[in-house]
């Protein structure tokens, strides 16, 4: 692509969140070495540190700040000394104030990592989760009444508007197309839902799922209750295509599919806005792991891959390319293995195995 120099916004956050980003960054910058494309990182402390220092986990105006960059690359929010709730508070902000409705997850087992699946002989796993990133059952509105005492009542509401609904069904939809000319493949879009016992907003969900399927005859559909998907993505990985989730359903299904491609170490994902109007994020997503922190044991994969999912949106899909294709032969390979593939390499020799297969021919 024609020279242009990308801002990214790093946040490295908790936990194992600078381990990992700090290869993210090595490898991403090898990938544009001797291309037009270059990048310029720019480090915000912010996370539990600067809530133990400031009372909270990032400055007031953090969004103003984010809000001139190209791109936003987070590590990890998490720390035993910050109540979940509290800290989480700073990746649900970016999220829903830069109107990041996309989460899209991909859920794919790599070669050379192993799956605890028993799987079919020949069946690939490669599917990609769209879930809902700014309202459902995320939406934060409720409240606690009587706190404290024996009638004490909590309420907390599910928002689905038609509007945030229709949007991230029709991204699947896209999505699954764009995948169809790339693989060859019929493409599906599975509609992950719960409408049996969700009788409001579920139902919702399904009558703007059928109505939006309809623009889309060339895309095979079918309907799970998200119970069930559970099961048939243990049963059956192999049969998905693209999943398109509500944001709490969404959430715990990209947990089993992280298991399923072998761990939240190589487990990325992409928040965004599909707009442009605000900075979409990428994270890889496991937690801070805040009891390996500085221990260099974290697997940079996910950091990485998710690097890679940052270059693609911003257009760089040449450098993506040569990101993914270095991470498959190192992980093709198996000599440099971090401790969850069963391995002892560091964080470091991982990620310095990347980049040196930067440009490597698979
Ligand atoms: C995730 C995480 C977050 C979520 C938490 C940390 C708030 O589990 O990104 O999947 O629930 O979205
Ligand atoms: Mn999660």
């Amino acid at each position: 692509m024609a020279g242009k120099t990308f801002k990214i916004a790093t946040i490295p956050g908790d936990g194992v969140g600078l381990e990992v980003v700090e290869q993210g960054i090595a490898v991403l910058e090898e990938a544009v070495k001797n291309s037009d494309v270059s990048l310029e990182f720019a480090f915000f402390p912010w996370g539990s540190d600067y809530y133990a220092d400031k009372g909270r986990m990032m400055p007031e105006d953090a969004l103003e700040t984010l809000k001139r960059f190209d791109a936003i690359y987070l590590g990890a929010v998490g720390d035993p000394r910050v109540p979940d709730h509290i800290s989480l508070e700073m990746l649900l902000k970016i999220r829903k104030g830069f109107d990041q409705y996309i989460n899209l997850r991909p859920v794919k087992l790599l070669e050379g990592v192993d799956t605890p699946l028993k799987l079919a002989p020949g069946a690939a796993v490669d599917m990609v989760v769209i879930r809902e990133n700014t309202e459902g059952e995320y939406s934060a509105m409720g409240g606690r009444f009587k706190q404290g005492t024996p009638d004490e009542v909590a309420l907390q509401i599910g928002v689905f508007t038609r509007k945030g609904t229709e949007r991230v069904i029709r991204y699947a939809f896209e999505l699954a197309r764009k995948r169809g000319r790339e693989n060859g493949r019929t493409p599906l879009v599975t509609n992950c839902t719960k409408s049996n016992a969700l009788n409001y907003s579920m139902v919702l969900w399904d009558e703007v799922f059928d109505a939006v399927a309809s623009d889309y005859p060339d895309v095979n559909t079918d309907k799970a209750l998200v119970d069930a998907l559970c099961m048939w993505m243990v049963r059956k990985p192999q049969y998905f295509d693209v999943i398109v989730a509500s944001n709490l359903f969404g959430d715990i299904i990209t947990d089993l599919g992280a298991a399923i491609q072998g761990g939240m170490g190589v487990a990325a994902g992409a928040n965004i806005n599909p707009e442009r109007v605000y900075p979409s994020m990428f994270e890889p997503i496991h937690g801070s792991a805040p009891k390996y922190k500085g221990k260099y044991m974290a697997n940079p994969v996910a950091a990485i891959y998710a690097g890679a999912m940052m270059l693609e949106f911003l257009g760089a899909v040449e450098e993506a390319k040569a990101v993914m294709n270095a991470v498959q032969s190192v992980l093709k390979e198996g000599k440099v293995r971090t401790y969850d593939l069963g391995g002892s390499s560091t964080t470091k020799e991982m990620g310095k195995a990347v980049a040196g297969r930067i440009n490597c021919k698979i």
